[in-house]
C-alpha cells in the first residue's frame, strides 16, 4: 500500500516539473500569504520553518526543503529575492547527508542561519532527529558563503553535552550576541565564534510553547511561540520581557487578534529597517502533510507592535512593503471576476451547489476548467474543516501545459480565501482545470491524536483573471 501510494506521489512529482519547466513567464508584485510561490525555474518554493538573513539588500530565505508523501529529510533551500515576493533558488544549502543524523532516513527541522560577526562564518542551527522524533538535539552547520554549501558539524554542545530538546530557533541582538531558543522558552547565548554555548540564560518556562521565534523592538523582546499540536493549527502566543533573561510575561494580544495565527505556526520574525518605518513581519507555516513540498503555504504578515501589544489585527490577502522607507501598503489582487456558477464554468463530475455563491466536490477526480484571455488567474475557494487537495493545471493556447500546482482547501473554520495565483504569464488564452484528488491533510500529534481535514472537499467561489 505504501510503496503504491509512493509511486503514485513519485508520477505526480514528475509530471509537476515536467510542465513547470516548460513554464515561461512569472512574476509577483505583492506578498501573497496562504498560495503557493513558485520561484524563477518554476518550482514550489519549498523552505518551511524559515528564516531570512538580509545581506547586500538582498533576502536569502533558509527553510525545510520537502517532498511529498514523506516526512524524511530532503535537505535544508537557500533561495534569495530583493523584493520578497519573487524568490530565485539559490542551492540546496545543506543536502541530505549519507549517513547519519540528517541522513535519508532521519528528520531535519527548523533551520536557521546567522552570520557570526567575530569569524565572518554563516552558521546554520537546526532541530535534528529520528524519523519517529525520538533523538533529538540543536545540531549546526557552518559555510563561507551565505548560500552555501553547508557543512554539517554536529550537535552544538553546551558544557560538553548536545542540547536535547526539538523546536529551536535563532536570534541575534544588536550587539552582535547569538542566542538559541528552545520550546518552553529555554535561550541558549553561543559563544564568540557561535559554534558552541557559553550559558543557558533562560529555562524553560511554559509546556509546550513550539516553533520559538525572538523579535525586539525598542527596549522591549518579545518571545513568541505555538501549542503543541504538531502541524495542526492554533492560536500563537507570546511573552514579552525587558532583558532575554526574563522574567518572561504572558501577553494574549495575539490570540485574541490572529484566528488560529491565520491558521500558521510562527517559525520568525523579521525586522525591515527603512528610513521611515520599521516594519516586523511575521512568518508562519501553514503546514499540509503529506504534501509539504506542494501544498504547504506561508503566512507572512506584517505584525502591528504597540507597547507590550502584537497583533496581525486582519488577514492580508496581499501587501507590499516599500524597501527603502520600510512602510507597508495594502495591496489587491485585481482582475476581471468569474463567478463560480457563471457558464464559463465548466463542471464534470457531481458538483453541488453549497451557499450562494460555492460549488463543492469531494468525488476523486471531479473537476472544472475554464478558458480565459489573460496573463494571470487566481481562484478563491471556501477552505473549510472537512477541506481537501485539488491539482490545478494551465495550459497555454496550444494546449501546452504551462503550470501545475497543488492546494489544499483545508481550514479549521469556514473561510473563502485566494487559494491559487498564477505567477504573471505571458499574455494568452489559457484554460485551467482544476481537479478534486480525493485526498486530505492529515498528521498524527506527537500525542498520538490524529489532527488535519475531516473530508476532501473542493469548493470554489470565484475565479479571477487579469489582463
Ligand atoms: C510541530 C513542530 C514542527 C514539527 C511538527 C511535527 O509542528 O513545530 O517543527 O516538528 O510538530 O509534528
Amino acid at each position: 500500500m505504501w510503496i503504491e501510494y509512493k509511486s503514485v506521489i513519485t508520477i505526480i512529482l514528475c509530471f509537476t516539473s515536467l510542465f513547470l519547466s516548460a513554464q515561461t513567464e512569472k512574476k509577483y508584485n505583492a506578498l501573497c500569504s496562504g498560495i503557493p510561490w513558485f520561484d524563477n525555474n518554476g518550482n514550489t518554493v519549498s523552505a518551511h520553518g524559515a528564516n531570512i538573513v538580509k545581506e547586500n539588500r538582498k533576502y536569502f530565505l533558509f527553510g525545510e526543503r520537502h517532498k511529498d508523501g514523506t516526512n524524511a529529510f530532503a535537505g535544508f533551500n537557500c533561495y534569495s529575492s530583493k523584493d520578497l515576493y519573487n524568490w530565485k533558488f539559490e542551492n540546496i544549502a545543506l543536502p541530505v547527508l549519507l549517513t547519519g543524523k540528517l541522513d535519508s532516513n532521519s528528520v531535519g527541522e527548523r533551520p536557521k542561519v546567522m552570520k557570526c560577526p567575530s569569524t565572518g562564518e554563516y552558521i546554520m542551527y537546526m532541530h535534528a532527529d529520528t524519523l519517529g522524533y525520538t533523538s533529538q538535539y540543536v545540531g549546526f552547520a557552518t559555510a563561507k558563503k551565505i548560500t552555501g554549501p553547508y557543512t554539517f558539524r554536529g550537535p552544538l554542545l553546551f558544557n560538553g553535552k548536545p542540547i536535547r530538546k526539538w523546536d529551536m530557533g535563532t536570534f541575534q541582538d544588536k550587539d552582535g550576541s547569538g542566542y538559541v531558543l528552545l520550546h518552553g522558552g529555554d535561550i541558549y547565548k553561543l559563544n564568540a565564534d557561535y559554534k558552541s554555548i557559553s550559558e543557558q540564560i533562560s529555562m524553560a518556562f511554559e509546556k509546550g510553547f513550539e516553533s520559538p521565534a525572538i523579535f525586539k523592538k525598542d527596549s522591549l523582546y518579545y518571545f513568541l511561540g505555538s501549542d503543541l499540536t504538531g502541524w495542526e493549527r492554533n492560536d500563537n502566543y507570546y511573552f514579552t520581557a525587558t532583558s532575554l533573561k526574563g522574567p518572561w510575561t504572558k501577553e494574549d494580544s495575539l490570540r485574541r487578534k490572529a484566528l488560529l495565527t491565520w491558521n500558521s505556526q510562527t517559525t520568525f520574525v523579521l525586522p525591515m529597517e527603512g528610513i521611515k518605518e520599521t516594519t516586523y513581519m511575521f512568518m508562519g507555516d501553514r503546514w499540509s502533510f503529506p504534501k509539504q513540498a506542494s501544498a504547504a503555504t506561508y503566512v507572512w504578515q506584517p505584525f502591528t507592535v504597540m507597547g507590550y501589544t502584537i497583533s496581525l489585527p486582519e488577514f492580508k490577502e496581499a501587501w507590499k512593503i516599500d524597501q527603502k522607507t520600510g512602510v507597508v501598503s495594502i495591496a489587491t489582487v485585481k482582475g476581471k471576476t468569474i463567478a463560480a456558477g457563471d457558464q464559463q464554468i465548466i463542471y464534470a463530475g457531481s458538483w453541488k451547489q453549497d451557499t450562494l455563491t460555492v460549488r463543492s466536490s469531494d468525488e476523486k477526480g471531479a473537476s472544472f476548467s475554464f478558458t480565459v484571455k489573460g496573463k494571470q488567474i487566481g481562484i478563491y475557494g471556501l477552505a473549510r474543516p472537512d477541506g481537501g487537495y485539488a491539482v490545478i493545471t494551465i495550459r497555454n493556447s496550444n494546449g501546452k501545459a504551462v503550470l501545475s500546482s497543488s492546494i489544499d482547501l483545508y481550514s479549521k473554520y469556514p473561510v473563502v480565501l485566494l487559494k491559487f495565483l498564477s505567477p504573471v504569464l505571458k499574455k494568452d488564452t489559457y484554460t485551467v482545470t482544476v481537479t478534486v484528488l480525493g485526498e486530505r491533510w492529515w498528521w498524527k500529534e506527537k500525542s498520538g491524536r490524529l489532527s488535519g481535514s475531516k473530508g476532501n472537499f473542493v469548493s470554489v467561489e470565484r475565479v479571477l483573471v487579469k489582463n
